[in-house]
């Protein structure tokens, strides 16, 4: 018994070995195929941390080396011997994806980081952006133009996994989703073959908004532009004997607020014992006409940075790193309104997760509410873009994140960001909110979901485009919502 136990554990050692010894023949070939613009980095290199790194530690891990691809023909390159190999590999832009497995591996890490311009035309009204930057990068490149894309909200969010979602964005309620605003790709496809997908390529362009990474690796996205000058807003946090106030002007403002340059997010969170709420306020202008936010600025705060500035000002003021790099999960849910029910059961969420979740040790609890307007989705159509699967509604996605440190207590948070949406969803049908069956954010949703939740009617087009462009599963290698 005890022999067979040891030998077995040798054999176990000895697969790992030779498993290991595999990849690492696989990452060689990698080496010597690629041209000059590429790099593969090896454990402990300060490439290849920075590779595997993630925004939430639970979607690191430890591959066998990592890859990054200089030029869109070597990432083919990469591709094809990553299939002829069935190698498992993944691959990642800014690595903000709360899902394990989503952005990492224990096979071969592509990062895209090399994959970093930004260049707009104005004859077009377009800028082409890399599929390895981060939102930071792409407002900054674009701010001394006076223009801006559709992108993300707060500091340190990836590109490429944001775009090929869906993307909330606090010009949504002006332009749409980011998935509105992409004109067009630069797509390694599975076979390796570099192609660019336009409104000329109807099922591919279709399956790219939303399908993630099951169609190739994007190495370069083209979005429409628009004007930027400077914003108002910021960050304001408020302490939790005034939560009641924040849910009073959070409802009121999502029922009379109709100016589309005009957005918050308020964050209910349980930090460090107590309840208390982020709020960050954004407006598309230098000053936002009287009303719109005077419920939110009589509130006392803890601290308040908020001012004319610019966009990119804004997003770096976001609290978004401060809450980094510990084990996380992301959950959500989709609503139609966001009423006092809805805000009570928040608040009422918070406070009763708060204190059971810190037992096993949660070092965050929170809730971000958020209020677009109700046609944020006639900005694009279902018949371009796979997410939404149904533009009938105005859904809003609310989030649900938790951190901690045990990874013993994985399991558990899982469950209760499970639980927590499933009790927020139905308070909100107890209301009439018909959100029984509603598309959920793949990019804010837990990894066990089901796809239907996600893709809804959009899944036969997927599988249909997945059959033609990905016939033998090269995407498959990879983790992530697989069609
Ligand atoms: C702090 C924080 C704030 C957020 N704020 C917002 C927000 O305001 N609005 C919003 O809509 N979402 C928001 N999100 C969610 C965000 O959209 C997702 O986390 C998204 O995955 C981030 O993209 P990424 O490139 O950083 O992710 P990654 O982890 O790098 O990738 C995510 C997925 O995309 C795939 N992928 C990445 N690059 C490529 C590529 N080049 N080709 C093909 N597939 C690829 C990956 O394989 C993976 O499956 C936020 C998330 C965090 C953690
Ligand atoms: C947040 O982290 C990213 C790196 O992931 C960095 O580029 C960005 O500047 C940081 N933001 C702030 C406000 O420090
Ligand atoms: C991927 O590899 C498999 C197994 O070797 C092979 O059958 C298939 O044709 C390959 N796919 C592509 C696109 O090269
Ligand atoms: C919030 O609204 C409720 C219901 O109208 C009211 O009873 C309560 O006093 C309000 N609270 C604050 C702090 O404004
Ligand atoms: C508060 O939340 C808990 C957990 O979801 C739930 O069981 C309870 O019914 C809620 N209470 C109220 C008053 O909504
Ligand atoms: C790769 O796939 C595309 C789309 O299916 C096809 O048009 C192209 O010819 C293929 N390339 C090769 C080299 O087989």
């Amino acid at each position: 018994m005890r022999h067979s136990a040891i030998v077995g554990s040798i054999l176990a050692a000895a697969a790992l070995v030779r498993a290991d010894s595999a990849l690492i023949a696989v990452c060689k070939q990698i080496q010597q195929a690629v041209s000059p613009a590429s790099e593969v980095f090896w454990p402990l290199s300060l490439g290849y941390t920075k590779d595997i790194g993630h925004w939430a530690t639970t979607s690191t891990q430890n591959s066998a080396c990592s890859v990054e691809p200089g030029t869109a023909a070597d990432v083919g390159t990469v591709l094809q011997i990553l299939n002829s190999t069935q190698t498992p590999f993944a691959v990642k832009g800014g690595g903000h994806t709360t899902n394990p497995g989503f952005s990492s591996t224990p096979g071969v890490q592509i990062a895209m980081y090399r994959f970093s311009e930004v260049n707009y035309d104005s004859a077009t009204q377009t800028a082409d952006i890399g599929s390895g930057l981060i939102w930071d990068d792409v407002y900054a490149s674009l701010e001394p133009l006076g223009v801006n894309v559709v992108g993300g909200r707060v500091t340190g969010v990836g590109v490429a996994g944001f775009s090929l979602g869906g993307g909330y964005s606090w010009l949504t309620n002006q332009y749409g989703l980011t998935i509105d605003n992409i004109v067009g790709y630069e797509l390694v496809l599975p076979n390796g073959t570099v192609t660019t997908v336009d409104k000329s390529v109807p099922d591919l362009f279709f399956a790219l908004k939303g399908g993630y990474n099951n169609y190739g690796i994007v190495t370069k996205f083209t979005m429409k532009t628009f004007p930027q000058g400077q914003v108002w807003g910021g960050l304001m946090t408020i302490t939790g004997d005034h939560l009641d106030a924040v849910s009073n002007a959070t409802t009121k403002f999502s029922a009379t607020v109709t100016d589309p340059k005009a957005a918050i997010l308020p964050t209910y969170n349980f930090l460090l014992g107590a309840p208390g709420v982020s709020l960050i306020m954004f407006y598309d202008g230098p000053t936002p006409p009287a009303g719109i936010f005077d419920d939110f600025l009589a509130i006392p705060h803890f601290t308040k940075d908020v001012e004319t500035r610019s966009f990119s000002s804004l997003v770096l003021a976001s609290p978004a790193n401060a809450t980094s790099m510990t084990r996380t999960v992301f959950h959500t849910v989709s609503l139609t309104q966001i009423t006092p029910g809805i805000m009570n059961a928040v608040v009422n969420e918070s406070l009763f997760w708060g204190p059971r979740l810190s037992l096993a040790t949660a070092t965050f609890v929170s809730y971000d509410v958020e209020p677009f307007l109700s046609s944020l989705l006639t900005h694009g159509s279902i018949s371009t873009s796979a997410y939404p699967p149904s533009r009938a509604q105005g859904l809003l996605p609310l989030n649900i994140y938790f951190a901690w440190e045990a990874d013993l207590s994985d399991d558990e948070f899982r469950n209760a960001a499970t639980q927590s949406a499933e009790q927020l969803t139905k308070v909100a049908i107890s209301e009439g909110q018909d959100v029984g069956n509603a598309p959920l954010y793949g990019n804010y949703a837990i990894g066990s979901t089901p796809l239907e939740r996600i893709f809804g009617d959009s899944l036969p087009r997927l599988q249909a485009a997945k059959q033609k462009y990905d016939p033998t599963n090269v995407m498959g290698l990879a983790g992530g919502w697989k069609v």
